[in-house]
């Protein structure tokens, strides 16, 4: 085929896959199956691996970059991103409007409304049709270029969907980057299974993600967009909208997402009526929705209205007040999890708010604590934060009693007493004080639940009750001693009917039986979550050589990073762990992995991590991965530390210098060649 028609038929499989993504991030109506995707994404990964020449950089698969950044640069925005004058009254809406009115005497005013989305602001650039820049407001002078970590977000276009017309030269619109809260929700409990500390709302989460500068951080993040204007349209074909409702029919013809609803009013009644309707439906929407944006329709007009220095004067947002309610804060408990970490819980006088009765709230940390300055015995009022956890959103001051003292974290552990210690947060999240007493009742308690949870050794009848009256009793202070209960032991617990207890010891030995991820993710370990158990399962045969594993090995698994490895390196070193692990063994549990998928290890290059770049003499890049993959090695499309060879052909551009830089071999085909000990033309033939 010549180069020509290899082009041609790339292009229509990019686009093909770039089509399937927008029915399914974008519109949420998929037209292919999960697999059906997988395979035709496959073969576009094939394709670019055997034709590297024609790759282009907005392949759906190159939306992750290689390598972390080092920082962010700053750029300048051609137009100012401009923030919105708020309102919570409906008097203000009114006057909006009359003055707005009063502005254009001679002109019969139409208006939209749409959801204020609660995340954070973006503006996107495209020119000729590509996505060339994302930045963050900054200032609204000049904001972050974090184009990298953007494309990640799969809902985000890398190329304008124009069909067979050209693209505008250049696009740039504005739209905001927000955390479903679903997806918040998820990755919080993801984190709390991880013993990581959790993040306080959608919109931080998604802020605190777009901040990260490794991309491939960025992309596991549950990131999406919403694109509601578009700030400068420039293009020779075709006339710019001239409506907001214009522009955003106009952004969802390109690809993008748009606001879930929008409504076309023609008077201030009409706007209220709306702003009501939307305060109902917005619960419905899957992110945050913090107001209402009101916009003049004409976007001639408004230039005629203007701006003030920091608002236009054409727009307003209507905010929703959120759903609060004042109470006395009684007490500040301390909670103590399974990793050791403190958290502060508020317990406060029952009150309802946002439809259910509140009477715990989480304080998060102790920066937060002594951000907010809250006291006990303070009134405080209560939110329903993203409105699923409850949180104290600030203290009534001038209701303060006069001998409410600062609260003093403790220095010990509330439940053992032990001195607690502080550590940097690793990941986002600040610092985390952590009981390090391993014996500590909280965290026995803790640990035996987790390991009895559905999602780790899924123990039938084991739960918090339970586990709470055995540490109690002391009839369990490790998850060993699970294995040595006896029925009269636990049929003689309060209120313990015998067949429970028996429905208990069942549920043990079942658990037996469990495959080795199971068993990793119920041990516990700090930064160890259901996902990292089964990569973990994935590459070790047993327990034991996963034990044996040193941090280098484990870095060297795709997905496992220096935090993981050196987390699980130092709980397998323990030798109060290695004498669990014995006693687990003893008592007859599994430490076979399922999911172990045997990598050669007689071949030559077990184990070592090659990196294909260039055009190789006579080998294609399929045989040369295939022989690779014969004699036992990985091919991988990055160079990083993690990879042993590099082999350069001609042409080989970035990854060859990144290789030299990092100091890794380089091999030629001929090196290569010897190296895997095999003859060119045993290749397999294509
Ligand atoms: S229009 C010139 N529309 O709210 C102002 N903004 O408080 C253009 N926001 O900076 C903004 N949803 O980050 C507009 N549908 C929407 C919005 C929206 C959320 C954010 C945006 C803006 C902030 C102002």
């Amino acid at each position: 085929m010549s180069f020509a028609d290899l082009k041609v038929q790339y292009d229509a499989l990019c686009r093909e896959i770039a089509e399937h993504e927008h029915a399914y991030y974008v519109l949420a109506q998929p037209k292919l199956s999960d697999q059906a995707f997988d395979r035709l994404y496959r073969q576009l990964v094939d394709f670019e691996s055997d034709h590297p020449d024609l790759k282009s950089p907005d392949s759906p698969t190159q939306r992750v970059g290689g390598q972390p950044l080092e920082g962010f640069t700053s750029v300048r925005h051609q137009v100012p991103m401009m923030s919105l004058d708020n309102t919570y009254s409906q008097d203000e809406v009114r006057d909006f409007v009359n003055r707005v009115s009063k502005l254009l005497p001679e002109e019969t005013l139409d208006w939209t409304v749409e959801p204020k989305v609660d995340g954070v602001a973006l503006s996107l650039r495209y020119e000729q049709g590509r996505l060339a820049l994302g930045t963050t407001r900054g200032d609204g002078i000049q904001g972050d270029d974090i184009t990298a970590n953007i494309r990640t977000i799969r809902s985000v276009p890398l190329t304008l969907a124009t069909g067979d017309a050209s693209p505008p030269e250049r696009l740039e619109v504005r739209g905001e980057v927000f955390m479903t809260k679903e997806g918040f929700a998820k990755l919080n409990a993801e984190r709390r299974e991880a013993g990581e500390p959790s993040f306080v709302n959608p919109r931080n989460s998604a802020a605190g993600s777009l901040k990260q500068l490794d991309p491939q951080l960025v992309a596991a993040r549950p990131l999406d967009i919403i694109v509601y204007a578009i700030a400068r349209f420039q293009a020779t074909a075709q006339p710019s909208p001239a409506s907001q409702l214009d522009s955003l029919e106009c952004l969802r013809q390109f690809g993008f997402k748009t606001p879930d609803r929008i409504w076309h009013c023609h008077s201030a009644d009409d706007l209220l009526r709306v702003i009501e309707e939307l305060g109902h439906l917005k619960h419905s929407f899957a992110y945050e929705t913090d107001g209402a944006v009101i916009k003049l329709n004409r976007i001639a007009l408004h230039q005629r209205v203007g701006a003030t220095a920091k608002a236009p004067r054409w727009a307003m947002a209507f905010k929703y007040a959120a759903e609060q309610a004042e109470t006395i804060l009684s007490a500040i408990t301390i909670q103590v999890g399974r990793t050791g970490a403190l958290t502060p819980v508020a317990e406060l006088e029952p009150v309802f708010v946002g439809g259910t009765t509140v009477s715990r709230a989480t304080l998060h940390n102790e920066e937060e604590l002594r951000r907010k300055d809250i006291r006990i015995g303070d009134t405080v009022v209560v939110e329903k934060a993203g409105e699923i956890i409850p949180a104290v959103v600030r203290v009534v001051m001038d209701q303060r009693q006069p001998d409410a003292a600062p609260f003093e974290f403790p220095g010990v552990c509330p439940e053992c007493q032990t001195p607690v210690t502080r550590e940097e947060g690793q990941k986002a999240g600040g610092v985390v004080i952590r009981c390090e007493n391993p014996d500590c009742p909280a965290q026995v308690r803790e640990r035996l639940e987790h390991w009895c949870s559905r999602g780790a050794m899924d123990i039938e009848g084991g739960g918090q009750v339970l586990i709470q009256k055995l540490v109690e009793r002391g009839l369990a202070s490790n998850l060993a001693e699970l294995y040595q209960l006896k029925l009269e032991e636990v049929a003689a617990l309060e209120r313990m009917a015998e067949k429970s207890a028996q429905n208990f010891l069942d549920g043990l030995e079942a658990s037996k039986q469990r495959d080795l991820w199971r068993l990793v993710f119920g041990l516990g370990i700090l930064h160890v979550g259901a996902g990292v158990a089964k990569t973990l399962g994935q590459n070790y045969p047993d327990l034991f050589q996963l034990m044996d594993a040193t941090e280098d090995q484990l870095v060297a698994i795709d997905e496992i990073g220096e935090v993981i490895a050196a987390s699980l390196v130092n709980w397998f070193g323990e030798p109060a762990h290695q004498e669990l692990i014995a006693k687990l063994e003893r008592a007859g549990l599994n430490f076979k992995s399922a999911l172990y998928q045997p990598e050669m290890t007689s071949g030559p290059c077990s184990g070592q991590i090659f990196v294909l770049t260039g055009t190789l003499p006579t080998l294609t890049r399929s045989e040369a991965s295939a022989k690779i993959e014969k004699a036992g090695g990985k091919v991988s499309s990055s160079v990083s530390k993690k990879t042993d060879f590099v082999v350069a052909g001609t042409e080989a551009g970035s990854k060859l210098e990144k290789a030299k830089k990092l100091d890794l071999r380089i091999l030629s085909e001929d090196e290569f060649l010897d190296l895997i000990r095999q003859e060119p033309d045993s290749a397999p033939s294509r």
